[in-house]
């Protein structure tokens, strides 16, 4: 079986609907780079309003008037530090008190702990759990009513690859933290498909953005030939497409579907030796 074909075995095809001809809501955290900045451009081109959400507020202001100023759209900042405890809440509370009807949720914001997990602090780990699950969780709980409301809207989760993997040494919760938002994107599409919300979880593979500097894995990409890494502007055209036929489960590019087949397909015990292998072989703890 081809590996397209085994990713399409993963994905639930619904009613196709289109945006392409409505302005829209589109509130996006993790905004400030990579593959969020390239969810807010590819939105605004398509004329749709935006939210833009991080800590750098300077990022934030500049990709805004770059916005406003190449699409004519309407565009709002909100900086938040999403790793603040009830924080999603607050931020979805700012962007309704700006009488915002958000239509389309883009949980983005996210970084990784690259050390192993004794290693690091309880702080830095309650921190990731945050901005992983519960900013995403809160935000969606209090933003999900109004597209239930309006029959219509769109949520997308960026997971990663490494939510199909089976672990390894490193990065301890990543893998746990992206399987998180892959198992709720499954559940919570199942529950509001049919009222014209598709929620899916994005799982990229490797994407070139601010990623590998900020979490330490800046080696780890550079020795990787050209062919395996996508870019940012990629994996957002493939996941605005398929989140609008209403695929579930959305691994970007040709590696990471490789990746989601083989991880389907092989045997666990298989999958378990080479996922930490990889994981041993990137490994920059201690
Ligand atoms: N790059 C990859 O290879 C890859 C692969 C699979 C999945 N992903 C996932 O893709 C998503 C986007 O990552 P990226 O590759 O675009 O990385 P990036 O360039 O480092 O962007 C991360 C974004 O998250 C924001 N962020 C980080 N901590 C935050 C906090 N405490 N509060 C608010 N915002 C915060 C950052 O903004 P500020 O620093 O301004 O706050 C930045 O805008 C992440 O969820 C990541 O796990 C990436």
């Amino acid at each position: 079986m081809c590996a397209e074909c085994a990713t399409e075995l993963l994905e639930n095809k619904f009613g196709k609907s289109d945006m392409s001809d409505t302005q829209k809501y589109v509130l996006i955290t993790g905004a400030s780079s990579g593959i969020g900045m390239a969810f807010a451009r590819h939105a605004a081109q398509m004329g749709h309003a935006v939210g833009l959400s991080a800590r750098r507020e300077d990022r934030l202001q500049q990709l805004a008037n770059e916005l406003s100023d190449n699409y004519n759209v309407s565009t709002d900042i909100f900086v938040s530090d999403l790793c603040e405890p009830d924080s999603g809440l607050a931020l979805a509370s700012s962007v309704l008190a700006k009488g915002r009807k958000v239509d389309v949720l883009i949980n983005n914001a996210g970084f990784s702990i690259a050390s192993s997990f004794a290693a690091s602090t309880y702080s830095a780990q309650r921190e990731f759990l945050e901005l992983t699950i519960n900013t995403p969780v809160a935000l969606t709980h209090a933003l999900l009513p109004g597209m239930l409301e309006r029959n219509w809207g769109r949520i997308l989760n960026i997971s990663s690859i490494t939510a199909l993997s089976s672990g390894g040494k490193g990065h301890t919760l990543y893998p746990a933290g992206k399987s998180f938002l892959l198992k709720f994107s499954q559940s919570l599409h199942a529950e509001v498909a049919h009222r014209g919300v598709h929620v899916s979880a994005i799982l990229p593979g490797f994407v070139a953005t601010e990623f590998q500097q900020t979490n330490g894995m800046e080696d780890e990409m550079n020795g990787l030939p050209h062919w395996m890494v996508q870019r940012p502007e990629q994996v957002v055209t493939e996941a605005w497409r398929r989140n609008e036929n209403g695929t579930e489960i959305i691994a970007t590019g040709m590696v990471a579907k490789t990746m989601a087949a083989a991880m389907q397909i092989l045997p666990e015990t298989w999958m378990r030796a080479i996922t930490r292998k990889m994981a041993e072989d990137a490994y920059v703890g201690d």
